[in-house]
């Protein structure tokens, strides 16, 4: 992956001669290599791929009802191709190479035309050999306005990342198929970023109100975030909007792909900090800072009303079929046989071809879809955890409820984290036509075998 001197050279002049306004302008979405600075000061800079010159990529934000209308240019030495992550999009812009469209070569271009029809917190990522790509930095926000925003202090994006950069070079560890990280949680790192930065430091007022929309890009790492000096509420999950805000008292899990807006009250005096903490197992960091100054008063006027709810269609679940999805492999409980289109293999053959998982007896997306729904059908999808560990699994084109455990709707979602050894419901209302996908988030276990399809007619 290290570039050439020449090269390196010949990237640092574009980048020169493209100022970033000029990008953010025009309604290209360049991919491109750059140099950030991710780790501490004192570290060398990171060769990265971006969208736009900077890791996320740039900010796309409009108001609801709006249509995003990007030509991707890839400068990139790869095929890549992105994806709207939670969007109920088009199924044609969807960005899933062989599945809605073929990847775009180094050098070529492609045109995303797409209405948003959901108010909230989204994101877009490379979805060609995301495992590499979106690691090397092909990630950037997708916010989509309320009508009419609420009243806050600061509304702040905060993307969460988790990078295995080498200790003397910062380079990114090249290492993307490691069968090791396959087969076990998928690629942890060693330096975890928010907004592409080590924790950066964003300067609130006592008594002001926050939004955070909290969106973790990173590979496999499952964030259990809490706040410190702050008083907060999610009021939304995975861009929808909760009927019921939720106190955040303790902390909560954020996995892969997953997004938590928060209102946060700055409840600590000036000249303080607070901040948003990653919880471990031995104690935790920080991954935001919040230097407190003196008073504004954004905070208190209101209480914590919901966010206006998105139009959303009614759920019916008593007459849903129920599909079951047993999620097997991975390191402790390795795969005995699964299949590989036709063929059967077992599993220390496909641990050869690097395929380590399976959903429902398949080490890859197989040819026919796990569901064939027709439109406006609701079905039932229950995900059985029998590996070793967590996994995140979101489905393409829709966002579906929770079903919780006493049979009641919880939450609209569009990834869901099921534990090892767990079973959850969802239930799913196939009103988008067309081929999505269902996979695991972990992009890791993707790439090994958790990957499925439904489709929609
Ligand atoms: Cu966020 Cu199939 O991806
Ligand atoms: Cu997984």
């Amino acid at each position: 992956m290290m570039l050439s001197r020449r090269r390196f050279l010949q990237t640092s002049t574009a980048l020169l001669l493209l100022p970033k306004a000029a990008q953010a302008v025009g309604t290209d979405l360049v991919a491109q290599e750059a140099m950030q600075q991710i780790a501490p000061d004192g570290y060398p800079a990171t060769h990265v791929w971006t969208y736009g010159g900077g890791v996320p990529g740039v900010e796309i934000r409009l108001p609801q009802g709006k249509r995003v209308n990007r030509t991707l240019v890839n400068n990139l030495p790869q095929p890549t191709a992105v994806h709207w992550h939670g969007i109920r999009i088009d199924n044609v812009m969807d960005g899933v190479p062989g599945l809605t469209q073929d990847a775009v070569g180094p050098g070529q271009s492609f045109e995303y035309d797409f209405a948003v029809p959901d108010a909230g917190t989204y994101w877009y990522h490379s979805h060609n050999r995301s495992v590499e790509q979106v690691a090397r930095g092909l990630y950037g926000p997708l916010i989509v306005e309320e009508a009419s925003p609420p009243d806050v202090g600061q509304d702040l994006t905060l993307m969460l990342d988790d990078w295995r950069l080498d200790p003397e070079t910062a380079h990114i560890v090249d290492d993307f198929d490691n069968g090791h990280d396959l087969s076990h949680a998928g690629r942890l790192g060693n330096l975890v970023s928010v907004n592409g930065r080590f924790d950066p430091a964003h300067p609130v007022r006592s008594g002001e109100r926050l939004r955070l929309r909290l969106i973790n890009a990173s590979n496999a790492r499952v964030f259990d975030v809490a706040l410190d000096g702050l008083t907060g509420w999610i009021v939304a999950l995975d861009g929808m909007p909760l009927a019921e805000p939720l106190i955040v008292s303790d902390s909560f899990p954020l996995a892969p792909a997953q997004r938590a807006d928060l209102f946060v009250d700055v409840t600590s005096a000036s000249g303080e900090v607070a901040s948003l903490v990653s919880v471990e197992r031995d104690g935790g960091f920080g991954l935001v800072r919040f230097p407190i100054s003196a008073g504004s008063a954004t905070m208190g006027k209101q209480g914590i009303e919901p966010l206006p709810a998105n139009s959303m269609p009614d759920v019916q679940i008593d007459a849903a079929p129920l599909h079951r999805m047993v999620m097997l492999g991975g390191a402790m409980r390795w795969l005995e046989n699964a299949r590989l289109g036709d063929t059967e293999l077992t599993g220390r053959e496909l641990a050869q071809l690097g395929r380590f998982w399976a959903l429902n007896g398949y080490a890859e997306r197989p040819e026919d879809p796990f569901l064939d729904a027709r439109l406006g059908q609701t079905h039932r999808i229950e995900f059985v955890n029998e590996t070793a560990f967590p996994h995140a699994m979101h489905l393409h084109g829709h966002h579906f409820r929770l079903v919780l455990p006493d049979g009641s709707l919880g939450p609209w979602r569009d990834t869901v984290l099921v534990e090892r050894g767990q079973a959850r419901q969802i239930v799913l209302v196939a009103d988008n036509p067309g081929d999505w996908l269902l996979h695991c988030h972990m992009l890791g276990h993707a790439a090994s075998g958790m990957m499925s399809w439904f489709r929609v007619t």
